[in-house]
């Protein structure tokens, strides 16, 4: 299907300060390297947005302003329309971004050396927020069962059962091994918590980006039980690739748990408005749904690409991932230690992924890798995977 969208063409990334680009990431002398590391799209955002922020630009005043009225409809709007999940715009508090709720969710609702469970291999940040907040970490680790990730549910159960866990980061969607969880497992997962008074916090910031056959489901939409006992991330920046200029959000059922919430960003007076990250956040709510569409179908593409190329690559197996643009690919038949496969990676194909161990020692041996690129460019990364394995 052809799309009025061109995400083929190549944007320069490098004539702003990307991250995804930056010697930072990339080393000195990784201009050349196939830059599949930091989690955005090099795609230009969808034109509501571009068109919604020059208008802000040609107005010309940027004082101090309120949040614009429209913004929290156009939020629950979209999580209505897309998601079938109706929202009350009252449990909803804005935050600077997603790690900064996470942290703030593991110092307000748990003690210090109190456990924090995470299901590993999962988003590194996870891993830092827990140790830099003085908690316990406390490993489910993911069980990956022909080809596919699982949750240990029983192991949870024993750790959910230990008094001193008093919450779990969940991963829904699952980064980096593109899960999208679902509803019975998610269902699962909230009644063991609950069971055990273990607090849900839930960071849903890639669940935008589903391929067909699943359903992202929102953990506060499986019933007022379940959403009384779980606080809720979400956000724009992933989705509509638009991470360096929005605020995220904080769904909070439970009374107490948002007024505590509230009264810490307020401690932290993180809640002034950005009047730039508004609008684009505004505009993508309320007219950024044909480009995500678009989106979610050039990755398909780009996902059928990589399958049809690792054909070539018996020693490489991608984990099928049921959304994200992130993929979780399988070195481990190359017997290879993180650092020797960093290396090859870098070396040999000229590729900048996210190391595997990054995301807990069950990923040595993978990598996870970023395709939300223009196809030609991820044709030449993989060819020169190719050449660098044969
Ligand atoms: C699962 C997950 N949570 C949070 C973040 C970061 O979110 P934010 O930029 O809002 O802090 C990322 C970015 O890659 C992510 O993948």
């Amino acid at each position: 299907m052809a799309t009025e969208f061109d995400f083929d063409s190549e944007v320069d990334r490098r004539e702003v300060p990307a991250l995804k680009v930056h010697p930072m990431v990339l080393g000195e002398d990784g201009a050349e390297l196939f830059a599949a590391g930091v989690a955005d799209m090099d795609f230009r955002v969808a034109p509501p947005i571009i068109e919604a922020m020059r208008q802000r630009v040609d107005h010309g005043v940027f004082g101090y302003e309120a949040v614009p009225r429209g913004l929290m409809p156009a939020l629950t709007g979209w999580l209505e329309t897309r998601h079938g999940w109706t929202v009350d715009q009252a449990h909803i508090l804005r935050a600077p971004n997603v790690l900064n709720s996470l942290a703030i969710a593991a110092s307000l609702f748990s003690e210090e050396g109190d456990g924090i469970i995470v299901q590993p291999p999962v988003f590194f940040d996870f891993f830092d927020i827990i140790r830099e907040n003085r908690r316990s970490l406390v490993e489910n680790p993911l069980v990956l069962k022909d080809g596919r990730y699982e949750m240990d549910f029983a192991r949870l159960e024993l750790m959910a059962s230990d008094p001193r866990n008093r919450i779990l980061f969940l991963c829904n969607p699952h980064n980096p091994v593109g899960r999208v969880w679902t509803q019975p497992e998610l269902m699962q997962l909230g009644d063991i918590c609950a069971r055990h008074g273990v607090l849900v916090v839930s960071d849903e910031l890639h669940g935008d980006i589903v391929f067909p056959g699943h359903n992202y489901t929102p953990f506060a939409s499986l019933g007022p039980g379940h959403a009384h006992n779980a606080i809720v991330f979400l956000s724009p920046a992933k989705s509509f690739n638009i991470a360096g200029c929005c605020w995220s959000f904080t769904v909070i059922a439970d009374d107490r748990r948002r007024k505590a919430f509230q009264a810490e960003n307020s401690r932290l007076t993180v809640n002034k408005n950005n009047a730039f990250a508004s609008v684009a956040m505004q505009a993508a709510y309320r007219g950024g749904g044909p480009w995500l569409d678009a989106v979610i179908l050039y990755l398909q593409g780009n996902l059928d690409l990589v399958r049809q190329r690792l054909q070539q690559m018996p020693q490489v197996e991608l984990i099928e991932p049921d959304g994200t643009f992130l993929l979780w690919l399988d070195f481990r038949k190359l017997q290879k230690s993180p650092d020797e496969l960093t290396a090859f990676l870098r070396a040999k194909a000229g590729w900048a992924a996210t190391r595997g161990i990054a995301f807990g020692e069950q990923g040595a041996g993978f990598a996870r890798v970023n395709i939300a690129c223009p196809r030609a460019r991820l044709s030449k990364a993989l060819d020169q995977l190719i050449t660098a394995l044969s």
